[in-house]
């Protein structure tokens, strides 16, 4: 039988293989899992440590009992990001592209009696091959999971097919029959034994000899238990045993769940035939000072949060995730969006490597039953333009998915300025959109528009939400939140406003916060932090639940009762009479200000009051037998630790009423600017100059014509307002008196 021996402890460690061959004295010892990105990757300034690193590991031969020669060796590698080349005694036994996913080496013919040396070079170094190569999230370097020798019996289930467990196991269900056929893949022996068994003492056993290395069976599964989500994630435990001369020479495990699902265009996800709107969160790996370098219990506290908060599907972005991972979600309900990293940047030399990525991803994870669905990209249109070269790349790709699994549909995640008519928004069987609206751009209004005029559009095209989000520093507050002051306010509105865009679509099939976490993106440094993007609903370190996390708490999570007061952070109040925002899921909640009963209110999830304050105030939510209690205090001049120092003022220009009706103004669309060849002009000159102080994004911008279609809905006020210190407001003056000049009764000229 085999044994797999955990390799992670006492590796030498340096940072460059040429200077550990110069300078062996700089040798660290680590133990796995590592990164060398934990810090240079989280603070900021893009400048973390990107090239070749090696790490050394010797050991003996009689320490692990591998002296007996009739046996088969592995070094098996469960993630080294992103490039590994394995070495054992000087020799190259693996190149292994890819950062995210299992891969094996066999090194039995490398291994001699006596002392070894297993060495790694571990790259993450640019390159125009491996993807990811541009995308916003660090792309740490090193071994950081776990390492195992394998060693097994000259008789087993293979192991070199693209790091598979050598099984294939297919269930199919009909109402609450299954039908289950069993495959593998081995070397040498004569039968495999496949059990499937409840747990609960029914077992379901089938026997099929082994013909060229493949054996296959079917198992029927009368009345099964099927896998139904948070309400009833059953799994099935399968044993593969394989035998030789009727003796068990090699066993492999793993589980499967019982579940049918599909996708109706106008009524979204189904699961075992009900209606199952997939409401979640999408997640990062990474976390505060580990990296990627993270261990069970940390995945073990991420997936109870997303518990907590009701979530009954996660996006695992923007790559492979951890076996552990996927198995907490099987065992949790919770349904999966898989996804490789073929991401922001199409690279034509990239190909092979999203082929190897999608195959590893398919064939390690086929048998989770909380996966759905395999994301072939994201956002691949943002970084150039719809090649042939490209749509091949998306071509093969949705047939190897096919190929190798059909039982899963496919799907790809758009940017929003990808023209919805454009063919390869359909490409995949189902779709999702990134939409900012209402932050990087434009008003929140235009999440809603954006999807209403799709539907209608396209109305047989299955659609979903893949990523909204806004940043959130949970020190920063206002009671008076406006787009992109990173305030724990803003995000609130923009999540409420959100939640009811999704709520009153049921047509979309799936929809994922970005992000649940705070992550790592060493480029970033706005909303007061440095390598961080602040999408998150909990921070970094996962110590931070924000305000909007208990918006959807309120509405996912029916098990919990609870009364969430927002501001627990938010203490100094300049204003007489300020906003006290409660999150529930209860109908009512009671205030109380000072120990004094102040009002009630009705509601759904939101309860917005407004408390007069004139000292420090001990304010209090109750709901049933729930309860939250803050703090807040009236002070005379704004708390300046809670808004950034360069924050730009709250620009508005002019208020309506100074605005000369039935003449054009800045307060007019792009698009209704442009239908008016005087107004057109006036805007194209402004524009010209935008871009000129912007760079080739505004230039890329300004010849994205799906971009364009999207810019030309949002008022010329808006984006003025985003091209910040770009447009001084002297220029915005003129501008806006220039088009009042013009009639709108003037026409279309
Ligand atoms: C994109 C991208 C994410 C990124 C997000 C953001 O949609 O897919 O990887 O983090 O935008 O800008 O926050």
């Amino acid at each position: 039988m085999r044994r797999d021996i955990i390799l992670n402890n006492d590796w030498k460690f340096a940072k460059n293989e040429q200077l550990a061959k110069v300078y062996p004295n700089d040798w660290q010892t680590v133990n796995l899992p590592h990164t060398w990105n934990n810090i240079d990757g989280q603070d900021g300034g893009n400048d973390y440590i990107r090239g070749t690193a090696q790490y050394v590991k010797s050991f003996n031969t009689s320490q692990f009992d591998i002296t007996d020669s009739s046996k088969d060796i592995y070094l098996e590698f469960r993630g080294a990001s992103m490039s590994a080349k394995v070495f054992v005694n000087d020799k190259q036994v693996e190149n292994h592209c890819g950062g995210f996913s299992t891969f094996r080496c066999d090194i039995t013919d490398y291994i001699k009696g006596g002392d070894n040396k297993i060495a790694v070079l571990v790259d993450n170094s640019e390159n125009t091959t491996v993807y990811p190569q541009r995308a916003d999230f660090t792309f740490y370097g090193g071994i950081y999971r776990d390492v195992y020798l394998v060693v097994a019996d000259k008789n087993h289930f293979d192991m070199n097919y693209y790091g598979s467990n050598g099984i294939k196991i297919t269930p199919q269900v009909n109402e609450k029959n299954a039908k289950v056929t069993c495959e593998a893949w081995v070397t040498g022996g004569d039968a495999v034994v496949f059990s499937i068994s409840d747990g609960e003492g029914e077992c379901f056993r089938s026997k099929a000899a082994v013909s060229n290395g493949y054996a296959k069976t079917e198992i029927n599964i009368d009345n099964c238990h099927l896998w139904n989500g948070i309400d009833d994630p059953f799994c099935y435990d399968v044993d593969a045993q394989l035998e030789f001369n009727n003796e068990v020479v090699d066993c492999v495990n793993t589980i499967i769940g019982f579940r049918s699902f599909f996708v109706d265009p106008r009524k979204g996800f189904f699961l075992n035939g009900k209606s199952y709107p997939l409401r979640g969160v999408s997640r990062h790996q990474d976390r505060l000072g580990v990296g990627n370098a993270i261990n069970l219990n940390m995945q073990k506290e991420d997936i109870e949060i997303i518990k907590e908060i009701g979530a009954n599907t996660i996006r695992l972005a923007h790559y492979q995730h951890s076996q552990e991972f996927y198995d907490l979600c099987d065992k949790n309900g919770i349904v999966v969006w898989a996804e490789i990293p073929y991401i922001t940047n199409h690279m034509d030399e990239g190909y092979d490597n999203t082929i190897s990525q999608m195959t590893e991803l398919i064939v390690q994870c086929y048998h989770h039953p909380s996966i759905v669905c395999w994301g072939l990209s994201n956002e691949i249109t943002v970084g150039g333009k719809i090649t042939d070269n490209l749509l091949k790349n998306h071509n093969d790709l949705n047939l190897l998915a096919h190929r190798l699994d059909s039982t899963r549909f496919t799907t790809m995640a758009h940017a929003f300025m990808l023209d919805i008519d454009e063919p390869i928004v359909r490409l995949a069987d189902v779709c999702s959109y990134n939409l900012y609206f209402g932050w990087y751009l434009g008003e929140l209004e235009q999440n809603e528009s954006f999807f209403d005029e799709y539907h209608s559009k396209y109305p047989d095209a299955v659609i979903g939400f893949s990523e909204y989000g806004a940043d959130a520093n949970p020190e920063l507050h206002s009671s008076r939140p406006v787009k992109n002051d990173y305030t724990e306010e803003y995000q609130c509105i923009y999540h409420e406003h959100i939640l009811k865009c999704i709520n009153d679509r049921p047509y979309l099939w799936a929809t994922h916060v970005w992000n649940m976490f705070d992550f790592a993106a060493d480029g970033r440094e706005e909303g007061g932090k440095k390598g961080q993007n602040q999408k998150g609903l909990v921070t970094f370190d996962r110590a931070i639940k924000k305000d909007a996390f208990y918006l959807y708490k309120a509405s996912w999570n029916k098990r919990e009762k609870f009364v969430h007061l927002c501001g627990h952070r938010y203490i100094d109040r300049c204003e007489d009479k300020t906003p006290i925002k409660v999150y529930s899921n209860m109908p009512a909640v009671t205030l109380f200000v000072d120990d004094k009963e102040f009002e009630t209110k009705t509601g759904d999830v939101v309860f917005d009051f407004e408390v007069p304050i004139s000292g420090i105030h001990k304010i209090e939510a109750k709901a049933g037998m729930c309860s939250d209690v803050i703090t807040i205090k009236k002070v005379d001049s704004p708390n300046k630790s809670y808004f950034l120092e360069e924050a730009e003022p709250v620009i508005n220009w002019f208020d309506k009423d100074d605005i000369k009706q039935g003449f054009y103004s800045i307060k007019d669309t792009l698009g209704t600017l442009k239908e008016n060849s005087d107004t057109k002009a006036i805007v194209d000159e402004m524009m010209n100059k935008m871009i000129a102080s912007r760079g080739d994004v505004a230039k890329s911008a300004n010849n994205n014509a799906g971009l364009q279609k999207m810019l030309d809905k949002i008022p010329l006020e808006s984006l003025i307002k985003q091209a910040g210190k770009a447009v001084p407001e002297e220029m915005v003056k003129q501008l806006n008196a220039s088009l009042q000049q013009i009639s709108k009764k003037s026409g279309n000229s």
